[in-house]
């Protein structure tokens, strides 16, 4: 008899199995059986599995310095990777503070943004404008700066409401637009929300640059972060690149895909790839002058988080920046992912692909019913999770997500291998896709609800 297992599951019936190792784009079972992570987990392991310079990296910090608390030391690790995050964008940022998940590191966001605020003798900013169909966090601030209602749902006592503007999502375009009929309706909503609620009581606005769960690696309109900063300096709202997701070379060629964008952001919350699963490291970086004015008023952030800028996540991060410059992985992912894009591109030919998006190694599938029409799935199918299912058993993973048209239907797969992802690995991955989604159309056609 198996014995009973302790741990919690999902949400999702089955058990998982255990995995024993990873290496590269592939983790092994209890069995030896080999699976391709075709999404880097919850795109995490940007660097791949089992890197063992990182692992020796984190080890050989453990023995020198273990641990310090904020209040009391600061530590090379933190300074040097504090310092090199700054200069990884196009525009120098000036300060870096630590945590030890993507969600408490868009609360700190937040805070830091209010804390400037004060700083500035502002203390009537608070509000915090977000979207729909945008996902931040599990944590009851980051959830409620959310626009996913399947995540929220059950939590929505606890939620603070906040102000949601529509989604920029031109698939699915929630002013009726084309391409060649948009005026930027999405980014206009943000003015008209800043107005409605009051100017001096909006404290910041908080977007990702590409929408990873809720809307399937969906990039806004090229113009459209432009327009967002040109508003918020309007009225003096700072804009938050949320870049849980986005960040660590994600998007191919630059480490952070705010650079791919017109618009610069004040602060970036970063998270997941930084410490490409071999530590729980985020954090935000703010840029100079929100730095100055912080300082100049406050000193600096009180925040008194026992792990933030641990020397063994500091020592990791570090070890990780190293990687991405030794394998040259930001122009990896640029290449290798657009052949992913191209080699998805072809699962158009199925019936129930409606759209293929992304950028460098972050691509989403959108499923639908009626490719012409763009009609989703009957949500009770709960199409992503078939597709998901299937994959698995194909020896795929692949990150599945419902809800993306308005919260009722829409049915995504992220695909977003680890950077270090070969050619022929690609071939392979888009080859088992392909295969997965011929079974599940055999099983579940288009009008099979
Ligand atoms: C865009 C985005 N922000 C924030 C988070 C929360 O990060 P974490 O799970 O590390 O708390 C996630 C997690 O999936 C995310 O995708």
């Amino acid at each position: 008899m198996t014995p009973p297992r302790h741990l919690l599951n999902t949400d999702f019936p089955q058990p998982f199995p255990q995995a024993f190792r990873g290496a590269g784009i592939h983790l092994y079972d209890q069995a030896g059986r080999a699976h391709i992570d075709g999404c880097s987990g919850a795109l995490v392991a940007n660097i791949g599995h089992g890197q063992a310079a990182i692992a020796r990296a984190m080890a050989a910090q453990a023995a020198e310095l273990s641990y310090v608390y904020r209040y009391h030391f600061s530590s090379p690790a933190a300074e040097s990777l504090a310092a090199r995050y700054c200069a990884l964008t196009a525009a120098p940022m000036g300060a870096a503070y630590f945590t030890n998940s993507g969600s408490e590191a868009v609360e700190a966001a937040v805070k830091l943004a209010r804390v400037r605020h004060l700083a500035a003798g502002e203390p009537g900013r608070f509000k915090v404008i977000s979207r729909h169909q945008s996902y931040h966090g599990v944590t009851l601030g980051a959830l409620s700066w959310s626009g996913m209602p399947s995540r929220q749902e059950d939590y929505r006592p606890y939620l603070s409401g906040g102000c949601h503007i529509a989604p920029a999502y031109c698939y699915r375009c929630w002013f009726a637009r084309r391409p060649e009929t948009c005026a930027l309706e999405c980014a206009q909503a943000l003015e008209a929300a800043v107005i409605a609620e009051g100017p001096a009581t909006v404290a910041a606005f908080i977007a990702e640059p590409v929408v990873g769960a809720a809307l399937g690696a969906a990039a806004p309109p090229a113009e459209y972060f432009a327009a967002v900063r040109r508003i918020c300096d309007r009225h003096g709202v700072l804009f938050i690149a949320e870049e849980v997701m986005t960040g660590a070379g994600r998007t191919g060629g630059r480490f952070f895909a705010s650079d791919h964008f017109p618009g610069r952001p004040d602060i970036i919350v970063f998270g997941k790839g930084v410490g490409g699963g071999y530590y729980p490291l985020a954090g935000a970086l703010v840029s100079t002058a929100v730095a100055e004015t912080i300082g100049a008023g406050r000193g600096g952030f009180a925040a008194g988080q026992s792990y933030s800028g641990h020397p063994v996540g500091m020592a990791a991060g570090g070890a990780i920046l190293d990687f991405f410059q030794a394998h040259d992985l930001l122009a990896r992912a640029a290449e290798t992912g657009a052949r992913l894009g191209r080699r998805l591109e072809t699962l158009r030919a199925h019936p129930s692909v409606g759209d293929v998006r992304g950028r460098g190694m972050m691509w989403g599938l959108e499923f639908v019913a009626d490719q012409a029409r763009r009609t989703p799935f009957d949500p009770r199918l709960q199409y992503h999770r078939r597709v998901y299912a299937q994959a698995r058993v194909n020896g795929l993973l692949l990150l599945p997500s419902g809800g993306c048209d308005h919260g009722r239907a829409g049915d995504l797969a992220l695909v977003a291998p680890p950077l270090v992802i070969s050619e022929t690995e690609v071939d392979t991955l888009v080859g088992i896709l392909d295969e997965t989604l011929t079974q599940v159309e055999r099983e579940c056609p288009a009008d099979c609800g």
